[in-house]
């Protein structure tokens, strides 16, 4: 007999969840706790990965308890996770040599413009997909073999481990076993060669880091190991892992070349999955690697918005425009428009298609009429800025392939975004009844692994439709408000020049 469930562990950038799913794709329970985030300085972000394991166990723990569920009820635990976050961490002893660096983290910006100047951005992104930027792992990791004493020799013997916070939770579930990363998340460090599957050697020598600290590269749905005993009262086979926004776009089941999600979360991530062909942005997409499913590897094109549901998290928490999320849709209906104000919210810098570490944020337009209404529409028309931004660069480089534009993440909740952002792109956009659809992914490749579910057909029937939004705004206006925006982001990039 199948066992009841499968557990998703989704490790994200402010918090940890446990979801329990059955066959359906029904969350049957769910817990959820958010962690400490530290900043040292500005423009550093730092997470403890000790507090990621203990808070990620916790709830764990607590949605097997919600519903009395012992080990025995779950058939198998995938994983997904915030990208590009690096630890480094003793083998022999499991401490973490320092804090983990964020995706967020803007350090290593001077060095990436070194890497720039050497004329190396090319040799890169042939390899990795990706441009040289502080969002991804390598020069984090290359920062905490240079700045911790001691790392880099210790590494170099054999005594340190590097994982991404997938490899770093699997290695601990497995009391030390197992120490793999899954090919979605090895596409994110910049130092994984995504056509061959193998870390870079040129790279690693590039950036003088030691392989033997590197993890296994392995598909995203395969029998990992299990979990050790003590934790859940008995093994559970650990048998799928995925970068958070690649779950999605597998949770989303986009599994054809020209689907498309994206995700309003602490950031934005819009991925089209490009089948088994690996797509080259001329427009500051990255290519990535979407899921290994036994032989096969698929790929996407990503554009990666560093700042977008977390806007409003800083108009609640700094400004304290509003108390509460969601109190942000009937704030921006009570206005008819902005009355021109703009936000950009560069706050870690802009991502696609811009790429500048060094842009910071701004409200700009300002007049004398400017209330928090206009401020708090500014901020949720600004995501969907952002992601028409990230959609027309796609849509150049793949050509009028976008078949289907499905979203989710916490702020797609909010019907006023969505109807913007339908106008704005001038296209229909599917929100499914299900937006937890990142743990969904990760509970899917799990599954698919261990035969909970047979086949993606198996799964394709799990998704529903909640509400399709059609584009209703006038063109004229459409394009007025668009070069509005540009004219803000421009500002914004001049002022960091
Ligand atoms: O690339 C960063 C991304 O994986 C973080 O996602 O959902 O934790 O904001 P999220």
């Amino acid at each position: 007999m199948k066992r009841k469930y499968v557990m998703a562990l989704d490790q994200g950038t402010s918090s940890a969840r446990c979801i329990l799913y059955d066959r359906r794709g029904r969350q049957i329970s769910v817990a959820q706790k958010e962690f400490r985030q530290i900043y040292p300085k500005e423009g550093w972000v730092e997470h403890d990965p000790m507090d990621i394991w203990s808070t990620q166990i916790g709830v764990a723990q607590e949605a097997m308890l919600k519903i009395n569920a012992t080990y025995n009820d779950i058939d198998s635990i995938g994983i997904t996770n915030q990208r590009e976050t690096t630890v480094v961490w003793n083998r022999h002893t499991g401490e973490p040599v320092y804090n983990a660096i964020v995706w967020q983290c803007r350090r290593t910006a001077d060095f990436c413009g070194e890497l720039k100047e050497k004329g190396l951005e090319s040799l890169f992104r042939e390899k990795t997909g990706l441009l040289i930027d502080p969002y991804f792992s390598a020069t984090k990791l290359k920062w905490i073999l240079e700045n911790v004493e001691g790392a880099y020799e210790s590494a170099a013997a054999g005594d340190l481990l590097f994982g991404t916070i997938e490899t770093w939770l699997i290695w601990k579930l497995t009391d030390g076993k197992v120490h793999i990363t899954d090919y979605s998340n090895a596409s994110r460090t910049m130092m994984f060669n995504i056509r061959n599957l193998q870390w870079d050697s040129e790279i690693l020598d590039i950036l003088d880091i030691p392989k033997c600290m590197l993890p296994k590269p392995c598909p995203s749905s395969m029998i990992f190991g299990e979990s050790h005993s003590r934790i859940f009262g008995g093994p559970i086979v650990i048998s799928g892992a995925a970068g958070d926004q690649q779950a999605a776009l597998f949770g989303q089941t986009c599994f054809s070349e020209g689907e498309a999600k994206n995700t309003y979360g602490t950031g934005g991530f819009m991925l089209v999955n490009t089948g088994q062909k690996l797509v080259e942005s001329k427009h500051g997409l990255l290519t990535t690697i979407a899921w290994g499913l036994g032989e096969d590897v698929y790929y996407a094109l990503e554009g990666s918005v560093f700042v977008s549901g977390a806007t409003i998290q800083w108009l609640r928490d700094e400004l304290r425009l509003l108390d509460d999320a969601a109190q942000s849709e009937k704030m921006a209906r009570a206005v008819p428009d902005t009355a021109g104000a703009y936000i950009v919210p560069a706050f870690a810098g802009l991502g696609a298609p811009y790429w500048d570490p060094y842009a910071r944020g701004a409200i700009m337009g300002l007049t004398r009429g400017v209330n928090k209404n206009h401020i708090v529409r500014a901020a949720l028309e600004s995501m969907a800025y952002q992601t028409y931004d990230l959609m027309n660069s796609m849509a150049e480089d793949i050509g009028d392939a976008i078949r289907t534009f499905k979203v989710d993440g916490g702020a797609c909740a909010n019907d006023f975004l969505l109807e913007f952002q339908s106008d704005i792109i001038g296209m229909s956009l599917c929100r499914p009844k299900c937006i937890e659809t990142t743990s969904l992914g990760a509970a899917y490749l799990a599954g698919l692994a261990t035969g909970y579910w047979e086949n993606t057909d198996d799964i394709i029937s799990n998704w529903q439709i909640d509400r399709a939004f059609e584009p209703g705004m006038d063109e004229e206006r459409r394009k007025e408000l668009i070069e509005g925006w540009h004219k803000a982001v421009k500002r914004t990039l001049e002022w960091a020049e």
